[in-house]
C-alpha cells in the first residue's frame, strides 16, 4: 500500500525520487522518506511526517548529493505514522537502507531471534526486522549483498516489494518482489524502479515487470559490468528479463487544467468509454467483439456458475453486471467482496467462470481470492485497467478498461470502464447461448454506442450540481436510495460521498427503506434517489413519496422528461434516457459530481481523502 521508487545512473538521485515520490502519492501519504548515498560514500537518509512536501522542505538544506538513492511514501499498516516509522530504515550497523511496500507478516518471530543476537529495534514496523535480517545475514554467513537478500527472503512470510542499498556497493541497487508490484525502468546507463511505471514514464518507455519472489540487481555505470542487470529467484535460478515497452504518456499523468485529478477523470468519462469499447462495439456491424471472451467461449458457454469477486468501487460494478449477466445470458451470478472469499472456504468448481474486477490489479484481496479460485480449477476471466498489474497476469484471460491513469483515489471513470466492459461479455455471452433477442442486443449495442455523447449532457450540469452541493455541505448524514440495476449506483454515489467528504452515507435498496432506513429520515437527512424512468420506476415514486411524508429532502436523479419525480423532489438532475442496463453509466455521474463538489466546500483534500489509498496491496 506504500509507494516505492529508487535510481540509480548517472544523474543527480534526489530530484528525480522527489517526482517519483509525488507520481506514487495516491498509494499513501503519511510520512516519506529518501535514501541517499553521496559521493564521499555516505548514506543518508532523511524522512519527515505527512506527505512528500513535508519531506522536500526537511530535505531542504541538507545533503542530497548522490547518483544512487531510494525513496518511500507510506500507508501505516505496522507502527502509527511518524518520522521513526517511516522508510528508508537503517540496518544496526547503519551500512544498509531498506524500503518496503507489504507485510511481513512473521515479523515478530524474526524479530524476537534477532533481539537475541543483540540486535535493537528504533521503530515499530516490520520492515526493520528485514533489513536487520539481511545485515545479520551478511555477517554471519558471510554472504554478499545479493545472496543475503535471498536467503533472508526465503524466511519472509507475507507480500513485499523491497529496494536495498549498501553503503560498501554504491555501484549497486537491489529490489525483490512478493505481492507487491515493481517495475523496473531502463534508460540510457541509468535505471530506475517504482511501484508501477508512473515515475518511470518521463526517462523511457522500456520497462521489466519484476515477478513473484524474483530478486533484481542493477549495476551502474552500466559500461562497467557485464551483465548491469541480473535477475534471480530468492532460490537463486537465474531468470532472462523480458522488456516490455510501455503504454503511457506523460500527458495523461497531469491535471490537463482541471483542480483536481477526480475533477478531470469524471470529465474524462465520454473519451474514456469511448476508448473502452474502441475495437470492441462495432455500431455499424451491430456486433461486439471482446477477444477473452471469443478465445475462451466455452468457458462461458458451459459455466453453471460465474463468481465475481472485486473490492470497493470495482465490488459495485460486479453487482450491476450481476443484474446483465443474469438477464442476457441467463448464468447464476454470485458477487464476493474479495475479502470474504478468499478465507470463507467457498465452493468452487472446475466449471465455474471467476470475474476478477480491480483498477489497479495489485488488490492483494482480489488477488488472493483468485489464487484460490484458480487452484481449485476454475477459469479466470480479468477486468482491469493497469495493464501487465499481478492479477491479469495471474488470470486465463481478460479484458483491459484502457481508461488510462486513473490518479484520484475516488474511483470514477474506472468504474464506468467495468459496467461497460461487464455489459459487454454479459451481452456477448447472450448472444451466443441464444439468450437474449436478437432485437433486444442490438437495440442495447446501438445504444452504447451514443452513451458517451449522453455522458456529456449529464456533465453540462455540473454547475447546477456545484449549487446543489453548497445546499448540503452541512449534512451529517446522507441515504443514496435505488432499485435494480441502479441500487448498486446508490451504494457507489454513498461510497463516493464518504470517501472524499467524510460525510457519512449509506446505499440501500429504495425497497428496504421501509425496514429500518425510513426510521433516519427527517428535515435534516438528504436522501438521493436514482430513479430513471425504467424497471421498476413506480416502486421508486411510491419510496420518494414515504420519503416526503416523513419531510426527508430528496435529490432525484431522474430521465429527461420526468414530470412525476420533479413534481414531488425537492431538487432534480436529469440524466438521458437510455437502455435499463445502461442506465448506472449515466445515473452515477451525477453521483460522483454531488460527491465531488461537496468535498470542495467543505475544504477536503479530494485526490487524497485522509486514510485512504489507491491502490491496497496489504490485507
Ligand atoms: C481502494 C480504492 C478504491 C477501489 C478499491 C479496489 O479502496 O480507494 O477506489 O475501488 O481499492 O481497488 P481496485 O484497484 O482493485 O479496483
Amino acid at each position: 500500500m506504500c509507494g516505492i521508487v529508487g535510481y540509480i545512473g548517472k544523474r543527480k538521485a534526489y530530484p528525480i525520487l522527489i517526482k517519483g515520490l509525488h507520481r506514487l502519492e495516491y498509494r499513501g501519504y503519511d510520512s516519506a522518506g529518501v535514501a541517499l548515498i553521496n559521493e564521499q560514500g555516505q548514506l543518508n537518509i532523511y524522512k519527515a511526517k505527512g506527505k512528500v512536501a513535508e519531506l522536500e522542505a526537511y530535505a531542504a538544506d541538507k545533503d542530497t548529493g548522490g547518483t544512487i538513492g531510494i525513496a518511500h511514501t507510506r500507508w501505516a499498516t505496522h507502527g502509527e505514522p511518524n518520522t521513526v516509522n517511516a522508510h528508508p530504515h537503517y540496518s544496526e550497523s547503519e551500512r544498509l537502507a531498506i524500503i518496503h511496500n507489504g507485510i511481513i507478516e512473521n515479523y515478530a518471530v524474526l524479530k524476537a531471534g534477532l533481539q537475541a543476537e543483540g540486535y535493537t529495534f528504533k521503530s515499530d514496523t516490520d520492515t526493520e526486522v528485514l533489513v536487520q535480517l539481511i545485515e545479520y545475514t551478511q555477517l554471519n554467513r558471510q554472504a554478499d549483498l545479493k545472496t543475503a537478500v535471498q536467503l533472508a527472503l526465503q524466511q519472509v512470510v507475507g507480500a513485499y516489494a523491497i529496494a536495498v542499498l549498501d553503503k560498501e556497493h554504491p555501484d549497486t541497487l537491489i529490489a525483490a518482489r512478493k505481492g507487491s508490484p515493481l517495475v523496473v525502468g531502463i534508460g540510457e546507463d541509468e535505471y530506475f524502479l517504482a511501484s508501477d511505471a508512473t515515475p518511470i514514464v518521463e526517462y523511457t518507455d522500456k520497462v521489466i515487470y519484476i515477478e513473484d519472489e524474483e530478486v533484481v540487481v542493477l549495476k551502474s555505470p552500466i559500461a562497467n559490468h557485464q551483465s548491469p542487470i541480473d535477475i534471480t529467484t530468492i532460490n537463486n535460478v537465474q531468470k532472462t528479463p523480458e522488456i516490455k515497452r510501455l503504454e503511457l504518456s506523460l500527458s495523461q499523468l497531469e491535471k490537463g487544467g482541471y483542480p483536481h485529478f477526480m475533477l478531470k477523470e469524471i470529465f474524462e468519462q465520454p473519451r474514456t468509454l469511448a476508448d473502452s469499447m474502441r475495437g470492441r462495439v462495432n455500431v455499424r456491424q451491430d456486433n461486439i467483439a471482446l477477444s477473452g471472451f471469443i478465445d475462451n467461449k466455452d468457458r462461458f458457454l458451459n459455466a453453471k456458475r460465474i463468481i465475481i469477486t472485486a473490492c470497493g468501487t470495482s465490488w459495485h460494478a460486479g453487482l450491476i453486471a450481476m443484474y446483465a449477466i443474469e438477464e442476457f445470458a441467463q448464468i447464476p451470478v454470485e458477487v464476493e467482496y474479495s475479502s470474504e472469499f478468499r478465507y470463507r472456504k467457498p465452493v468452487i468448481n472446475k466449471d465455474d467462470v471467476v470475474i476478477a474486477i480491480s483498477q489497479s490489479g495489485e488488490t492483494a484481496d482480489t488477488l488472493a481470492a483468485i489464487q484460490l479460485a484458480k487452484s481449485k480449477g476454475a477459469f479466470i476471466f480479468s477486468i482491469c485497467n493497469v495493464v501487465g498489474a499481478s492479477i491479469p497476469r495471474l488470470s486465463d484471460s481478460g479484458c483491459y478498461t484502457h481508461v488510462g491513469p486513473e490518479i484520484g483515489v475516488a474511483s470514477t471513470k474506472a468504474f464506468t470502464a467495468q459496467v461497460t466492459a461487464l455489459t459487454m461479455l454479459a451481452l456477448c455471452i447472450g448472444r451466443e447461448k441464444g439468450t437474449i433477442s436478437e432485437e433486444q442486443y442490438l437495440r442495447i449495442v446501438r445504444e452504447l454506442g451514443q452513451i458517451p455523447t449522453k455522458i456529456e449532457r449529464v456533465l453540462e450540469q455540473d454547475r447546477q450540481i456545484a449549487q446543489f452541493a453548497k445546499i448540503f455541505t452541512y449534512a451529517q448524514n446522507f441515504i443514496y436510495l435505488g432499485r435494480g440495476y441502479n441500487y448498486p449506483v446508490a451504494m457507489e454515489g454513498a461510497l463516493k460521498l464518504k470517501e472524499i467528504s467524510y460525510i457519512h452515507a449509506e446505499g440501500y435498496p429504495a425497497a428496504e427503506m421501509k425496514h429500518g432506513p425510513i426510521a433516519l429520515i427527517s428535515q435534516e437527512m438528504p436522501v438521493v434517489v436514482v430513479a430513471p424512468h425504467c424497471g421498476t420506476y413506480e416502486k421508486v415514486v411510491s419510496n420518494i413519496q414515504e420519503i416526503k411524508a416523513r419531510k426527508g429532502r430528496v435529490v432525484a436523479i431522474v430521465t429527461e422528461g420526468d414530470r412525476v419525480v420533479s413534481r414531488i423532489a425537492d431538487y432534480t438532475i436529469e440524466v438521458p434516457d437510455t437502455e435499463e442496463c445502461l442506465t448506472p453509466l449515466l445515473t452515477v455521474i451525477p453521483l460522483q459530481l454531488l460527491a465531488y463538489h461537496i468535498a470542495v466546500e467543505k475544504g477536503c483534500d479530494v485526490d487524497q481523502p485522509r486514510n485512504l489509498a489507491k491502490s491496497v496491496t496489504v490485507e
